[in-house]
């Protein structure tokens, strides 16, 4: 799967959900998350994000492998106020925003402007 990491939190430029042909990345709060189990590998999102938060799993940098996991656990975990996880919607439209984020986004202390 591809994965979106803390370069995208509070940034937000959407650019990849409109290269994603299965629509399979959903928008939190403070960032976007991609669906593993709805990617098909296509690596279109990848070029597109301005701040470079997109990597194939295999090429995180260190910093960001814990957004692997972390991608997972938004759609594999009840988020805040759901009695269920999202697990495979099948399509970010409908949804996006969702206005909730993993922990570890949310933690996020935010930018300097
Ligand atoms: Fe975020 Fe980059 Fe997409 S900033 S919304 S991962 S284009
Ligand atoms: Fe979509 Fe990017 Fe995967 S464009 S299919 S999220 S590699």
């Amino acid at each position: 799967t591809y994965v979106i990491g803390e370069p995208c939190i509070d940034v937000l430029d959407r650019g990849c959900v409109d290269e994603c042909p299965v629509d399979c990345i959903y928008e939190g709060s403070r960032a976007l998350y991609i669906n593993p189990d709805e990617c098909i590998d296509c690596g279109a999102c990848e070029p597109v994000c301005p701040v470079t938060a997109i990597y194939y799993e295999d090429d995180l940098p260190g910093e960001l492998e814990p957004y692997l996991e972390d991608n997972a656990r938004f759609f594999d975990e009840p988020l805040l106020g759901y009695d269920e996880p999202l697990g495979s919607p099948g399509g970010a439209a409908q949804l996006s925003p969702l206005g909730l984020d993993t922990e570890l986004v949310a933690s996020h202390p935010g930018r300097e402007t």
